[in-house]
């Protein structure tokens, strides 16, 4: 990840060094940037501009630098060691930050001095940030309004991100419901017996989302890093009640004991081979031959507006209407749980879902298109429209700390 911020940065006309571990490891990460597809640089030349040192000889390199920026392995302990030795050595009017994917910031600079906590901030980069454009930044509980102001545009006017402010919980916004969006369809997925090709159909561009829909996401993002942001928030947010869903499905178990995370290991939900791909099939464990899901609530009312799409899809009386029941309504109303706690703006809520995971249109802009009586309130329309799901079943489904899937 560094290496690609180190890339964007670059890109667009920053001096930067790129610091790792040692030097062979920041010439092993930068030689992956240089051949990663799609492409980290705008032209070849641009990497050479880039200098490549140690933590271990050339730390001192940080003398000068107008913005430190870590990004080294996701553990409290490394990055706070780190911080110690970056204390003595960055100027005084430096910014420093760290792009974790949900480590507590107040708790990243605790020993460090005031000075220090009052120049840091969290940086929630996008992989690959070439591509992705969001940045959440969180402050550190020690900044002074005017520089996070002056940090804010900084971001978003030299560094071309858009930022959404978020508050130091785990997980941040995205990877706080990102997440536990994508475990839900999973789990949903297994309990409706639907397959992954039928998901990704039905979570895709018919929900107004990328065509990567859910599986397809899951390998992009990588089993492994799921699990380990997924046992973080559950370590870190007992007392929230829909926590219980971020407990790994039995494929997600199944995959990881494999070693088949995802596109980094070749195969995940997924495993491409030549120009096909075959798709492991969740009850029976094995990877099979494509079978082309036939749902004509998606494919007939594509392009149908989304308000329609939505209503249209909670309404029906097939596996669309069913999935979309127990998967969507949950994952609204578990936004509307979050709200309160995790951000500075609903619509910096639906941003982050929007400019990070590509939605056409985030949770509240959804909860408004159904309405949010449907969604929230005694009207639940969509729960009988099938017959087949009382209310109280599929509130129960998910409300519990350790729902049975
Ligand atoms: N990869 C992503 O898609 C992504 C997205 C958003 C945020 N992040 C966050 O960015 C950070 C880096 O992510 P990554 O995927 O590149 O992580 P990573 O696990 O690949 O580690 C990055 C680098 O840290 C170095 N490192 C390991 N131990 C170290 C130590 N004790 N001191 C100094 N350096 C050490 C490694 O040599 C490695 O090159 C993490 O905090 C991660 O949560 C990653």
């Amino acid at each position: 990840m560094g290496s690609g911020i180190a890339a964007h940065l670059a890109n667009i006309g920053f001096n930067v060094t790129l610091l790792d571990l040692t030097t062979h490891s920041v010439h092993a990460c930068f030689d992956r940037a240089k051949s990663a597809k799609p492409p980290h640089f705008f032209v070849k030349g641009t990497a050479d501009k880039i200098r490549l040192g140690s933590i271990e000889e050339n730390l001192d390199w940080v003398k000068g630098a107008d913005w430190v920026c870590e990004a080294i392995v996701e553990k409290l302990d490394a990055k706070r060691s780190l911080y110690e030795k970056l204390e003595a050595l960055v100027d005084e009017d430096a910014l420093l930050s760290t792009n974790t994917s949900g480590l507590e910031i107040s708790l990243l600079v605790k020993d460090r001095s005031d000075s220090f906590k009052r120049r840091f901030f969290g940086t929630h980069f996008f992989n690959p940030p070439r591509y992705l454009k969001l940045l959440e930044l969180i402050e550190s509980g020690f900044n002074l309004d005017e520089d996070s102001a002056a940090v804010l545009e900084f971001l978003e006017q030299r560094v071309a991100r858009r930022v959404v402010p978020a508050l130091d919980t785990p997980g941040f916004i995205a990877n706080r419901y990102g997440m536990w969006s994508m475990y839900q369809a999973t789990h949903i997925a297994e309990k409706l017996q639907l397959s992954p090709e039928q998901v990704d159909l039905i979570t895709g561009p018919f929900l107004g989302r990328p065509r990567s829909g859910s599986f397809r996401l899951n390998d992009i993002v990588g089993l492994d890093i799921m699990q380990d942001i997924a046992r973080n928030q559950m370590a870190r947010c007992p007392e929230d009640p829909y926590i219980g869903t971020l407990v790994n499905p039995k494929s997600v178990d199944y995959l990881l004991s494999q070693g088949n995370i995802g596109d980094k290991a070749g195969k995940g939900f997924y495993d491409k081979i030549g120009r096909d791909y075959l798709t492991f099939d969740l009850i029976t464990h094995a990877y099979r031959q494509r079978i082309e899901p036939n749902l004509p609530t998606v494919t007939d009312n594509l392009r149908k507006p989304l308000a329609e799409r939505l209503k249209l899809g909670l309404a029906a009386k097939d596996e669309v209407g069913e999935f979309m029941r127990l998967y969507l309504l949950p994952a609204l109303r578990y936004a509307d749980y979050l709200k309160g706690s995790i951000c500075h703006s609903i619509q910096g809520f639906d941003r982050v879902m929007q400019w990070g995971f590509g939605w056409e249109a985030g949770p509240f802009e959804m909860i408004d298109m159904i309405g949010s009586a449907n969604v929230l309130g005694a009207n639940k329309q969509y729960y009988s429209a099938a017959g087949q799901l009382k209310p109280d079943e599929s509130d129960h489904f998910l409300i519990v700390k350790e729902p049975e899937f």
